[in-house]
């Protein structure tokens, strides 16, 4: 793992970006992208940048269950208000959270990953150590599935709700499995509340207590961090 100490969530976000940039310069097709606050600096560099993305492919790791494109919580909604809308892209791909059979979803999400085989996978970092929805004891082979979030998880996304109750228990994420599958990661993680579980990332075993832990078995990982993130190791 490459470690990049950055000062704030600004400068990550540029850092991202310039690898995004080399990448796709050296032929990169298919992005893998997250959701969440972590990744919201890449994009703004992303959408400010003069970068074409016409041409690209993105694959995201995961949406809620019951949430649709309209739906202003849904990942789809905040991918297409963050970055898609601003910069079109050729395919953006996102877990169908509306589906009625979830699990003809998820093996159909999987052939997706398969048929684009992703070149950078952005990842951000739950506070117990989760990647995509991939919550502690998930296999760290397994392939995009339904998850029933964890209190933690619910707790960490609230803020997005008007109440902890309106928050989804469910999600169709990309396993861990599916995610090790992209050819390069880039991790990024901002905070204090993100310090425990970069420790047990870097410094730990690889373990289903904390599935970050599999990128250890992945040959191309970068980590950007900032100084509060990092004050563990
Ligand atoms: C989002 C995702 C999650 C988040 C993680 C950190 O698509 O897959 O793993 O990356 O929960 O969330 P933030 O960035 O909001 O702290």
């Amino acid at each position: 793992m490459e470690i990049i100490k950055v000062a704030n969530a600004e400068e990550g976000g540029k850092k991202a970006f310039e690898l995004i940039k080399e990448g796709m310069n050296n032929g990169a097709k298919v992005l893998g992208l997250a959701t969440g606050s972590t990744p919201e600096t890449l994009y703004k560099e992303m959408t400010a940048s003069d970068l074409d993305f016409t041409d690209m492919t993105s694959v995201n790791l995961d949406e809620y269950v019951g949430l649709g494109g309209d739906d202003d919580q849904s990942y789809r909604y905040f991918m297409n208000d963050q970055l898609f809308n601003k910069k079109p892209f050729k395919n953006t791909y996102v877990p169908n959270g509306k589906a009625e059979d979830l699990a003809a979803e998820c093996k159909h999400y999987e052939s997706i990953i398969d048929s684009n085989p992703i070149d950078i996978q952005i990842l951000g970092i739950g506070q117990n150590g989760h990647i995509g929805f991939n919550e502690p004891g998930t296999p760290l082979d397994s392939l995009t599935h339904v998850v029933e979030l964890t209190e933690s998880t619910i707790n960490a996304n609230k803020r997005n709700f008007e109440k902890v109750e309106d928050v989804p228990t469910r999600a169709v994420s990309m396993g861990i499995g599916s995610i090790m599958k992209g050819k390069k990661m880039i991790l990024m993680a901002y905070g204090e509340a993100k310090a425990d579980a970069i420790k047990g990332m870097i410094d730990g075993a690889v373990s289903v207590d904390l599935p970050a832990s599999a990128l250890k078995n992945h040959s191309d990982v970068v980590v950007i961090i900032d100084e509060a993130a990092a004050s563990k190791l």
